[in-house]
Formats: structure tokens, C-alpha cells, sequence
């Protein structure tokens, strides 16, 4: 055990090397989590949340493009909206162009093409080699984006428009995408504008338009519109034309010179808009460079700037860069191009989803993007106001889909405990957690469960009220119910901050609802008490825990089963453990989880299971170890996530691990785990830091706590609050070693609804 002379030592020397800077943008790898199901998004992001993401779509049989980027296959637009990580569907691919060799007879022709070689990515920047010649290179703006082409010699250039493009779904689920109507007009100069309506996709959205405004640098030297009527193209090659319809339709230009730019605005709210974006993002002697480095420098200054580790380690910095890089690619900021109302409100979108977000990754954008996370909130709220829910998801400007509780309860609670005020409005924001609360949203009859609301807010909310459980005439009645149960805990925190006595202990006392599903007398691997299905009798029913039926939209669980939910009530822990029979069967169960692989990193509902032996004197190290085995599954590479990026939830709970803390979100309260580097800074804002600082560590060797110190203070508890260490900045100095120590002798973490 090295002594603490050692790491006051280390301290100054890792201060030392903290001067020498890093440029964050070096280090990320764009195609981080892009294969093997990560469904991360490589293309183009400007700015973090910028509108525009502007990358390839390709065609590989008939494997869902996610993101629209697939590693292998043909590649058949290069679209501006995308979005990063999810699964479900695909959504957007929309406002795309082709950049095609010779005379283009049928614009409605096949005009896909191999990759010559690998796709090029870096930060601001795509490059893609077609196997005809073509080359196509991307930068872009928030709302804008820039294509350079580069066709071989003597050939003749062509760029083929086509508003019908949209990325499609072959899982046969009901949530592919339609192309429902558009329109597009060429004017004398050469420029076009013109709108693309779509529908359906994950969200079940009715119709949204997107609107776009095209310029080149050079004039063509044909451009003509296309309508195509059953399987025949009509092109209209009169020059100056304008088509609409529920047709596929497009426009054909072709060029002169082999060299050509052509840049792409778009918009919400009009093709003027669309057209104002371009203007003022990109003019016709924007170079391609200057966008780049724009976009590095936002990126480094906003988000990857924030984060300094001091190893030289290129593997490590890899993966930290091109983790926080691919947290924050989703929601989008839409301020200014809401089409649903008129507000001064920010105005966010693509939230995909909650149920993914909430457990760690929102509470990590607080502390890295507090300006953004800021207006993220007014934005939550100012759905509210207009659409009367909050969303649990949300894309095209529409709410849907809600897998488990109205989460976002969870996040304003959040929020609210560790002080995110500004120009929040607090009032409203309890008011709309009241909503989701007390208010049955409209059911939308979703094919997959048609029993209640899929859309928004909480569906099951008449049983949760009537029985304080949820019968199975819902679906997913078990797992909304944990869910609900922490969203209550939500509003009982918010409830309380706002001097609200008579609701918070309302909302208190639903937070214990968790406990009406608990059966005492359902087992499984010698362990017993479960969170099962209950009849609106009273009476449990039969419910192998190790079984979830189909896991999904109809059945008792979603996702998981009920060795996984039942560890879920994550305010109420002290209460949990005393179900479950006391320290040891509790350490035990967590043990379980592991050994008879029920555990799965890469599925949101047991990111807090891993971490919870610190609710168990002494025990802090086995929460290391976990800790460890997760990290140990992430990589910088390709196929570096160890599932769905899930909107950068998965990257969120990595940098978590990395930081060495676990946020129990809608508490101030965060677990401690063991840091991965010697030093590491977190820019808080407003001139405050946290420094995390290690000393004895070696990642795979060397990773148990042996002694802690918190602000210079000895420190004996499992966990520290966001006053210690955020709301004003703090150190903390770790020594770590190669065996475990029961160091964690002191307080244990709160469970406030115990
Ligand atoms: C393409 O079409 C234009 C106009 O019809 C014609 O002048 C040109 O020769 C054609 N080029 C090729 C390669 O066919
Ligand atoms: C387009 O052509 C490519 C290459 O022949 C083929 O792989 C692909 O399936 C075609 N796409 C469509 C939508 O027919
Ligand atoms: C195309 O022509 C340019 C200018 O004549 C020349 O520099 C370039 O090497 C040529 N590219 C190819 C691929 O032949
Ligand atoms: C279009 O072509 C498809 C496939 O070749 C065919 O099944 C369909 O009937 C055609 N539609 C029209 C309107 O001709
Ligand atoms: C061009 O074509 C469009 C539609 O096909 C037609 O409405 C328009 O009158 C034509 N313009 C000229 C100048 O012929
Ligand atoms: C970088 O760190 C990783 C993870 O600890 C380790 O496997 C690798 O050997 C290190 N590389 C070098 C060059 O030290
Ligand atoms: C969000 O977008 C609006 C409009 O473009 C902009 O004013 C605001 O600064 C953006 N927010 C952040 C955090 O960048
Ligand atoms: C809380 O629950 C207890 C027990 O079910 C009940 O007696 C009490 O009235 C409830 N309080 C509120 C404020 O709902
Ligand atoms: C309670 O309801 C369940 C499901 O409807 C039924 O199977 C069970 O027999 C009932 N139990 C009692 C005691 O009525
Ligand atoms: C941060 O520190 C600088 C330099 O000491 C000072 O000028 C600035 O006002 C401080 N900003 C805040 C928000 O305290």
C-alpha cells in the first residue's frame, strides 16, 4: 500500500504534465461502434447536436442502415439527417444527392456504387472512393452541408437529386419509413430548391416535411426536373421547371468540369429558410478546410477540451475521444426550426431514447455540455407546453416511442437536485412531470401493444393508480412498473425542492409501488423474492424469474427479466436489500447476475446492477471489478461497443467507468468505482474542476481501492454527492492496488425512499 506522501507527490508532478495539451479532435475515430451493432453514426456532425449529419447511405442486401453507414456494400446517396447509434429502425436518409458518370438517361435508374476502397473519416470530414471514379468528400455546418465531387477526367459529371430517397426498413416490424410527396423547382441561375415529406419510421410520425436549398459552383450545363409515373420516368427537359406530387421526382444536372462543390441547406420551416441556412453558413468560397477545422475546433472547445488525461497512452486517448465525440452526436438542436409552434424557447430533437439515456447518460451532458444541457431541458419543458407530454422519445417533431416509464421525470429530477436552474422554468417543469404522473395519455393503438399509449407519457397509469401495481391487461407490466415507480421518486425530488410537502409525500409513497409486484415466494438459483406479474385479485402469478416470455412490446418484461428488474428500484435499496435477506444474499444475487450470465453490458435496464455492492459495507471492490470487466469490452475500433450506442448511452456509461463514478440518476449521489488513469480533469464551467488523480494503478492488474481521498479529506463512504465534488469542483486522489481492501467501512449511499 503506497502512503499518501506518494500521492501528494504524484499530484504535482501529474499538474505538471497536465500543461502539455492535447487536441481531442486527433483522437477520435469517427468509425468507432460502426460495426458488429453499434450502429454509430461516421458522417459528418459539425458542431455537437448540429441539425445537418451529413454521411453516406448504403445498400447491403437486406440488413437495416441504421445510421445510414453500413461497413460493407454499395453506396447509394449521401444524405443530410441521420441518426446516431439507434436501433428500432432507421430514420431519415432524407435530402440526399448521387453524383453519377455520363449522360443520365432514367433518373430513376439504379445508380448505387461499390466503395473502391474504405470510407475516410475524421472529425468534420468524410471521404468516400466509388468504385466508377467518383470521389466525394463532406464537410458541413449545423444547418448546412458541403459536397466536393471529384470525377475522373473526360468524364461527364452528373448530379442526380431524387426526394423520394429514404432509408428503408426489411425487419418487417411496421416501422419502415414512406416517402409520401415532395417537390422540387430548378430556377434560371442553376440553384433549386424544394421539400421532401416523409412518415412512419420507429416513432410511428405522421407526415414531416423537410425543406432544401441546392447551389453549385459551377453552372450546369443541363439541369432538368423528373416525375416518374408508375414505373416510367417522365423527365421534363425544358430547362426552368418545377414538380410536385406524391411521385418520385428529383432533378438531373449535369456538368462541365470534373472539379465540383455543390452545397445544401436545409430547413423546417421553408425552402427560404433552407436557402437563408446556406447563405449564411456557407458561401461560394467556403473551402471545404476552412468548414473542417471549424468543425474541430467546436468539437474540441465544446466537449472534447473538457476532458485531460495526461498518459501519452494512444489506445487509451482513442478511446476517451471517440467516446465522449459519439455521446453527444444526438439529440439535435433545432432551435429555430421548430415547425409546431411559435416559441423563444430552445427547441431539441431526436431523443432516441429516454429509456436508454436516463441511467448515466444525461447526467454526464450536465457536467460536460451544461449550456446545451440547459436549453435541453427548457426544450423538454416547451414540448410540453405545445404537445401536452413530454417525450420519452422523440424524432421528426413527434413523441413516441415509450418502451417502460415516462423517463423523463427521471432526467428533470436530475437536473433539478444538482442545481440546473437558469432560465429553466421549475413550475412548469413539476407541471409536466404531473402530467406524465396523473394523466392517461390517448392510447394510439400500436399494433405491437395495443393496450395503452406507446406514444408518451405513462399508458399503464389507470392500474398504477387503481392498485398501486399494473395488472397484465397491460403489456410490459412489470417493467413499467419499476419504471414508474423511479419516475414518482422523480417528481417526490422535484416535489420537495419546490416546498411542496402534500406532493412530494404523494409521490413518495408511489415510489414504493416497486414493492407491490415483489413476490417473497417466487425463486430462482436459491434466491428468493422477485418482481413478478400480479392479477388485479391481488394474487401473483406463476413467473420463472429467469424467463421475460419474448422480452418485448407484449409481454410482463421488456427487455430483461426479473433478475435484472427487480434490482431496479434504485432509490429504495436499503428497503431491496432487506427483501432480498440482508448483506450477504444481496452480494450474492449481485454475484448471480454474473456468474450465470444474466448480465448483459450492453442492455440499459443492468447498467446500475454492476455498481450496487457498494450499498454493502466493504464491498466497495467488487463494484471495481465489474467496473473493470465492463471497460474491458469497449474499444476505439470499429466494432467497439459492446451493443447498441443507444444515443451514446453506452459510450456515457464507459466514460463513467473511466471517470470512476456511477451516477444514481435523480440523486445527488454517485458510487465510487476505480479511475482508469493516473490524472484526469473535467472542466465543470465557471472556473471549477474536478481532478481525479491515481496513483499505484495498472488497468488489468492493479485496480482495487486501498485508500481514498476526497478534496484532501480521508474518505471512508462508498459514495461522494454532487456538492462534494461538482457543485463547486473537488479532487479526488486515489491509491489503487493489486488486492481488494475494505476500505468502505462508513456510511452507506442514501436510499431516500427506504
Ligand atoms: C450528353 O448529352 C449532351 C446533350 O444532349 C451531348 O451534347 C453530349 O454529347 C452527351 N455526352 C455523352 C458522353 O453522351
Ligand atoms: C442496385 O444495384 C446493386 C448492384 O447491382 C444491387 O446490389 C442493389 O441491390 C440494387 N439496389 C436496388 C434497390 O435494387
Ligand atoms: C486529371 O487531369 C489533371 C489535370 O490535367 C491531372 O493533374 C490529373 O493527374 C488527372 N487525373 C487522373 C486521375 O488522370
Ligand atoms: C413496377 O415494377 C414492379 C417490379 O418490376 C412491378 O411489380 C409493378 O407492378 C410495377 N408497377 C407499375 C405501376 O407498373
Ligand atoms: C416546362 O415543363 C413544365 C412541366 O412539364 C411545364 O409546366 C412548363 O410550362 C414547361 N415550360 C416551358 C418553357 O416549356
Ligand atoms: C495502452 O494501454 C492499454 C490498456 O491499458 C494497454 O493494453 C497497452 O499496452 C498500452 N499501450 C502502450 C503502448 O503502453
Ligand atoms: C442551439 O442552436 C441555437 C440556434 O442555432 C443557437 O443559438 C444555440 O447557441 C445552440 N445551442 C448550443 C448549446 O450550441
Ligand atoms: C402513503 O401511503 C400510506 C400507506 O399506504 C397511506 O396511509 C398514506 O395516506 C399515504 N400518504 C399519502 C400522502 O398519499
Ligand atoms: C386471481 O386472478 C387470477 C387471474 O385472473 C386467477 O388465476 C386466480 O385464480 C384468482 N385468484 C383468486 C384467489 O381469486
Ligand atoms: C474565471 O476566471 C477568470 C480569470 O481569473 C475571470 O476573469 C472570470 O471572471 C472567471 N469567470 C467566472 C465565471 O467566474
Amino acid at each position: 500500500m503506497l502512503s499518501i506522501i506518494a500521492s501528494v507527490a504524484a499530484l504535482h508532478l501529474s499538474k505538471a504534465a497536465a500543461d502539455i495539451s492535447v487536441q481531442g479532435s486527433d483522437h477520435v475515430n469517427v468509425f468507432q461502434g460502426t460495426r458488429g451493432g453499434g450502429n454509430r453514426f461516421p458522417g459528418v456532425v459539425a458542431a455537437p447536436f448540429a441539425m445537418v449529419k451529413l454521411g453516406p447511405d448504403v445498400e447491403s442486401g437486406r440488413t437495416d442502415a441504421y445510421s445510414g453507414y453500413l461497413p460493407t456494400g454499395n453506396i447509394w446517396g449521401f444524405s443530410m439527417m441521420h441518426e446516431s447509434g439507434t436501433g428500432g429502425a432507421p430514420k431519415y436518409g432524407v435530402v440526399s444527392q448521387m453524383p453519377v458518370l455520363g449522360n443520365i438517361t432514367n433518373p430513376g435508374a439504379n445508380f448505387s456504387q461499390p466503395r473502391a476502397s474504405p470510407d475516410e473519416g475524421r472529425v468534420g470530414y468524410y471521404k468516400s472512393s466509388l468504385a466508377n471514379g467518383i470521389t466525394v468528400e463532406l464537410a458541413a455546418t449545423e444547418h448546412a452541408g458541403l459536397y466536393s465531387y471529384s470525377f475522373p477526367n473526360g468524364s461527364s459529371p452528373s448530379v442526380v437529386i431524387d426526394v423520394s430517397h429514404v432509408l428503408p426498413s426489411f425487419r418487417g416490424l411496421g416501422w419502415e419509413q414512406h416517402y409520401s410527396g415532395g417537390s422540387f423547382g430548378i430556377f434560371d441561375d442553376g440553384h433549386y430548391t424544394g421539400s421532401g415529406t416523409y412518415n412512419n419510421g420507429w416513432n410511428l410520425s405522421p407526415d414531416w416535411s423537410i425543406y432544401f436549398c441546392g447551389k453549385f459552383n459551377q453552372r450546369p450545363s443541363r439541369a432538368y426536373t423528373f416525375v416518374s409515373r408508375g414505373n416510367t420516368t417522365v423527365s421534363n427537359k425544358n430547362g426552368t421547371s418545377w414538380v410536385m406530387g406524391n411521385q418520385r421526382l428529383g432533378g438531373v444536372f449535369a456538368f462541365a468540369d470534373t472539379n465540383l462543390q455543390s452545397r445544401v441547406g436545409i430547413s423546417f420551416l421553408s425552402t427560404a429558410k433552407a436557402c437563408a441556412n446556406l447563405d449564411s453558413e456557407i458561401t461560394p468560397d467556403t473551402s471545404l478546410e476552412t468548414l473542417i477545422s471549424n468543425a474541430q475546433r467546436r468539437w474540441n472547445t465544446e466537449v472534447l477540451d473538457k476532458v485531460k488525461i495526461t498518459t501519452t497512452n494512444s489506445s487509451d486517448l482513442q478511446l476517451l475521444y471517440s467516446s465522449l465525440y459519439g455521446m453527444f452526436l444526438i439529440p439535435s438542436n433545432r432551435s429555430g426550426e421548430n415547425p409546431g409552434w411559435t416559441s423563444t424557447e430552445p427547441y431539441y430533437d431526436d431523443i432516441f431514447t429516454f429509456w436508454d439515456t436516463h441511467r448515466c447518460h444525461t447526467s454526464l451532458f450536465q457536467i460536460i455540455q451544461p449550456i446545451a444541457y440547459e436549453e435541453f431541458i427548457r426544450s423538454l419543458i416547451d414540448i410540453w407546453r405545445h404537445d401536452s407530454f413530454m417525450p420519452d422519445a422523440r424524432s421528426s417533431n413527434f413523441n413516441g416511442r415509450v418502451q417502460g416509464g415516462s423517463n423523463a421525470d427521471n432526467v428533470l429530477a436530475d437536473a433539478f437536485v444538482k442545481g440546473v436552474r437558469g432560465a429553466i422554468n421549475w413550475a412548469d417543469g413539476f407541471a409536466a412531470m404531473q402530467t406524465d404522473a396523473e394523466v392517461v395519455p390517448p392510447n394510439n393503438f400500436d399494433p405491437k401493444a395495443p393496450d395503452s399509449s406507446t406514444k408518451e407519457g405513462r399508458g399503464a397509469l389507470p392500474d398504477w393508480l387503481q392498485y398501486g401495481y399494473i395488472t397484465p391487461r397491460f403489456t410490459r407490466a412489470v417493467s413499467r412498473a419499476v419504471e414508474y415507480a423511479t419516475n414518482d421518486f422523480g417528481l417526490y425530488q422535484v416535489a420537495t425542492g419546490l416546498k411542496k410537502p402534500a406532493e412530494a409525500q404523494r409521490y413518495l409513497n408511489r415510489s414504493r409501488n416497486w414493492r407491490n409486484h415483489w413476490n417473497p415466494s417466487a425463486t430462482s438459483e436459491g434466491h428468493s423474492g422477485f418482481l413478478v406479474p400480479r392479477a388485479a385479485n391481488g394474487s401473483f402469478i406463476p413467473q420463472d424469474p429467469k424467463d421475460c416470455g419474448g422480452c418485448y412490446w407484449g409481454d410482463a418484461y421488456y427487455e430483461d427479466n426479473a433478475w435484472i428488474y427487480s434490482m431496479n428500484a434504485i432509490h429504495d435499496v436499503a428497503e431491496l436489500k432487506r427483501r432480498i435477506g440482508g448483506d450477504e444474499r444481496f452480494v450474492d444475487r449481485l454475484d448471480k447476475l454474473f456468474d450465470l450470465g444474466i448480465f448483459n453490458a450492453g442492455n440499459e435496464p443492468g447498467f446500475t446492477s454492476p455498481f450496487l455492492y457498494n450499498f454493502v459495507r466493504g464491498m466497495q471492490w467488487k463494484s471495481v471489478e465489474r467496473s473493470r470487466y465492463i471497460g474491458s469490452l469497449y474499444g476505439a475500433g470499429e466494432s467497439g461497443l459492446p451493443g447498441n450506442s443507444d444515443a451514446g448511452a453506452m459510450e456515457s456509461n464507459l466514460l463513467w467507468q473511466m471517470i470512476g463514478l456511477w451516477p444514481m440518476t435523480g440523486q445527488t449521489t454517485f458510487l465510487i468505482l476505480a479511475p482508469w488513469f493516473e490524472s484526469m480533469t473535467i472542466d465543470l464551467g465557471r472556473n471549477k474542476s474536478l481532478s481525479v488523480i491515481s496513483t499505484g494503478g495498472a488497468r488489468d492488474t492493479s485496480y482495487y481501492v486501498q485508500s481514498l481521498r476526497v478534496n484532501g479529506q480521508p474518505w471512508d463512504k462508498a459514495w461522494v454527492a454532487w456538492e462534494d465534488i461538482f457543485a463547486n469542483g473537488g479532487t479526488l486522489e486515489y491509491v489503487l492496488g493489486d488486492s481488494p481492501v475494505g476500505w468502505s467501512t462508513g456510511e452507506l449511499p442514501p436510499s431516500p425512499a427506504s
